[in-house]
């Protein structure tokens, strides 16, 4: 396994479309072995293909966050596909991988259904809730493009961007490793 390189906003590979997996292979299995990694190594709550410079649809979440214990391995989706979101919502504030140090207010659905195929490339469906139904929302939102800075007002983009146009790769690992996701 191998840290990879985690994409920072503004960088425009997190706006390039995502492409459907056509068969969860080795190449897959250690793109998300990978990421993996990564994640656990920033102690990330969930991480998108599209933040480690890969366009497939795959999308990974932190065991705790889903509602299991720290220590397990992390949830896997390939070709995620969202449905029965439910119209009651909450707004909290999230972070990204990509924006590091940086938290903006997002209003999620509070329940919805997820299905995808798994690292063997079985589907299979999850009903998620409350922050783990978020965390999905969240990174489901990378593999469209959309990112935190859309949901952010004008004054906040521009404190955004302030902020990452002028932070180094340490230091965004720096505050990564000590904030997380
Ligand atoms: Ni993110």
């Amino acid at each position: 396994m191998s840290l990879l390189k985690i994409v920072r906003f503004p960088s425009p590979v997190l706006r390039q479309p995502t492409q459907e997996v056509k068969a969860v292979d080795r190449d897959i299995r250690r793109l998300v072995e990978d990421m993996m990694e990564t994640m656990c190594d920033v102690n990330g709550a969930g991480l998108a293909a599209i933040q480690v410079g890969s366009l497939h649809r795959i999308f990974i979440i932190e065991a705790l966050a889903a509602g299991g214990e720290k220590t397990d391995v992390p949830l896997v989706f390939i070709n995620p596909v969202l449905s029965n979101l439910s119209t009651e919502t909450d707004v909290r504030d999230e972070g990204c991988l990509s924006f590091p140090g940086v938290f903006i207010s997002v209003k999620r659905s509070l329940k919805l259904q997820l299905s995808a195929l798994d690292i063997d490339g079985k589907p299979f469906t999850v009903d998620a809730e409350n922050f783990f139904a978020r965390a999905i929302q969240h990174e489901h939102d990378h593999l469209v493009n959309k990112l935190l800075y859309d949901h952010a007002g004008p004054i906040k983009r521009q404190m955004i961007k302030r902020k990452l146009d002028k932070m180094t790769d340490e230091e965004a690992m720096d505050i990564l490793r000590t904030y997380g996701d």
